[in-house]
């Protein structure tokens, strides 16, 4: 049995104390005590990049302290979950990864050497994952595709995230090494925003798409999976691509049932590991980052309090 564990906040007693410090100062010069208290802090841990680009008005108080402290927050998380019992098995000393009870497997390297070796074929029922999608990184999905095609079982399904504006691409891509991948189906992600603009195309992204291939004629479960799914906003602590945690769980749900064998061979944070977990899917993972790994960790130790 898996719980949902909860986050850590911070201490609002520290805020009112570092309030308090600041207001003669800020009813002095017309700003607001948390603003200078903000400023304070920006001073004291922010790289001189950071402080100079505050300086200069390129980056506003309130985004330059933000970002330190989820600097912070990361660490500490990454920190704690060095000590956290349940979800310590999982790693050695390097992050080089183990089996643990969960029946989760995480695995340093690049995907396509470690499918190749610890994969075997035909033994995986989704592939939930999210590729980098910069032009320069597109011919991984071809290399997704070939390895997909090899160890998904027949109906298994591969679900990748995309950005709209390679879809051609990407299908070019995925379609290249004349496999038994069949498009399915493409999936709405509605985002929650504040929204990014894609400035060259000139467009806000309001929602994301999954693109669904199917390996053999038909998915290997009947149930019907809705095209629309809403989803919050990560917070990005963890990892700075992060994703929501609706669409994983949608899909997963759907597409697989307790048990079955889940794989994330662009891990991340580890959005879909702990998704899966939370389900009582087996799951392997993989990357090439070792700080994504100690990510992955944190947030099992964040959202999977405890497993048995
Ligand atoms: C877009 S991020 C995944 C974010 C993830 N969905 C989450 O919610 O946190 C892509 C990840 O793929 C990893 N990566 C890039 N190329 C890889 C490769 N060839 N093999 C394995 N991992 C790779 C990167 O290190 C990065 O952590």
């Amino acid at each position: 049995m898996v719980t949902v564990g909860r986050a850590i906040r911070p201490s609002s007693q520290a805020t009112v104390r570092t309030l308090a410090l600041w207001s003669p100062l800020a009813k002095d010069s017309g700003a607001s005590a948390r603003q200078v208290s903000k400023m304070e802090t920006i001073l004291e841990k922010g790289s001189e990049g950071e402080k100079s680009r505050v300086r200069n008005g390129k980056t506003r108080i309130d985004k330059a302290y933000k970002r330190i402290k989820n600097v912070e927050r990361r660490t500490m998380l990454i920190e704690e979950a060095k000590y956290n019992l349940e979800t310590k098995s999982l790693f050695d000393a390097n992050n080089v990864i183990l089996e643990n009870k969960l029946g989760c497997k995480l695995f340093h390297g690049d995907f396509r050497d470690v499918a190749q070796q610890k994969i075997p074929d035909n033994s995986v029922d989704l592939i939930f994952t999210d590729p980098p999608y910069d032009k320069e990184s597109l011919s991984i999905y071809a290399d997704l595709a070939k390895m997909a095609n090899r160890v998904l079982k027949d109906g298994g399904s591969l679900v990748t995230y995309i950005s709209q504006y390679a879809l051609p691409d990407i299908l070019d891509q995925i379609r290249s090494n004349g496999n038994d991948l069949h498009y399915w189906w493409e999936v709405c992600i509605a985002l929650e925003g504040p929204f990014a603009r894609h400035w060259q195309r000139q467009v806000v992204v309001k929602w994301k798409g999954l693109l669904w291939f199917v390996k053999g004629n038909r998915p290997q479960l009947p149930d019907y999976l809705s095209d629309l799914v809403f989803s919050q906003r990560a917070d990005k602590i963890l990892h700075s691509w992060q994703q929501g945690s609706a669409e994983a769980d949608h899909v997963i749900k759907i597409l697989t049932v307790e048990n079955q064998t889940v794989l994330d061979p662009f891990l991340g944070a580890g959005t879909t590991a702990v998704s899966a977990i939370k389900h009582q899917r087996r799951f392997i993972g993989i990357d090439t980052d070792p700080k994504a790994l100690s990510s992955v960790r944190a947030n099992m130790k964040l959202n999977l309090a405890s497993a048995e």
